[in-house]
């Protein structure tokens, strides 16, 4: 996959190196999930993609940011002052995790921003570079599931022409709440296509600002 950029992110896919922030990132947005996921199994099976976001424009704020830093600031504010991130590493603003269960098929098994960097485009942009990634490896549908609850992700499968299908009673086991499952079907159509390029113009903005 080619590296898409923003001004401020880009997105690559995982590498080995990138795991302690991504499990860092899932545990900090999904503490009940367990087992968590072992993104160093799922990155050698072949069904699995895990694409990255990456902020091109931290490298100053990441001698903040490091719990390693001599400045007791910690703009991330998580309790611990841990984000996964190490001197030396790129910094990982977000992770989408898909499974190709069929070669028509992809699942969105998992999407993550960083706590810190919500409401900035970075999840629209993961969705985004996984919905092209998806058509270029010839799906025609993309699916997942998502807690009738959790309006912010609900929202942005919408705005992606993802629509309800069905649910699934009790599906999370921590609360037995219900999963929507959510498709878009006809990834490859020109319309659909145009539609994320139309997307990608206003996402750019964004991300540029
Ligand atoms: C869902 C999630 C990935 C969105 O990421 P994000 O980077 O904050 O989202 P973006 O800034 O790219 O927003 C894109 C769209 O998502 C929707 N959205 C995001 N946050 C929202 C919120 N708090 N309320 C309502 N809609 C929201 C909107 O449709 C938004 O488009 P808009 O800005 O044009 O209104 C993020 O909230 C997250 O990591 N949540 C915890 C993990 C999770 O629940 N993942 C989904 C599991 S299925």
């Amino acid at each position: 996959m080619e590296k898409s950029k923003g001004h401020n992110q880009s997105i690559r896919k995982m590498k080995v190196e990138d795991i302690s922030q991504v499990s860092f990132i899932e545990s900090d947005a999904f503490p009940q999930l367990f087992p968590p996921t072992s993104f160093r199994r799922e990155f050698q099976r072949k069904i699995s993609t895990i694409l990255v976001a990456v902020s091109n424009s931290q490298m100053v704020e990441k001698e903040e940011f490091s719990p390693y830093s001599k400045t007791t600031r910690n703009p991330l504010n998580y309790r611990s002052g841990n984000t996964g991130w190490k001197p030396g590493m790129d910094f990982l603003t977000g992770f989408i995790f898909l499974w190709d269960t069929t070669i028509e098929e992809s699942h969105v098994m998992s999407i993550c921003t960083r706590r810190s960097h919500r409401r900035k485009g970075i999840g629209e942009f993961l969705l985004y570079s996984a919905l092209i990634n998806s058509i270029k490896k010839g799906a025609r549908s993309l699916t997942l599931e998502v807690r009738v609850s959790n309006v912010p992700a609900i929202s942005l499968y919408k705005k992606y022409g993802l629509a309800t299908q069905g649910l699934r009673k009790s599906y999370y086991a921590d609360n037995h709440e219900d999963a929507k499952i959510m498709t878009v079907y006809d990834i490859q159509s020109l319309d659909y296509r145009n539609s994320l390029n139309d997307k990608l113009v206003r996402l750019q903005e964004r991300l540029n600002n």
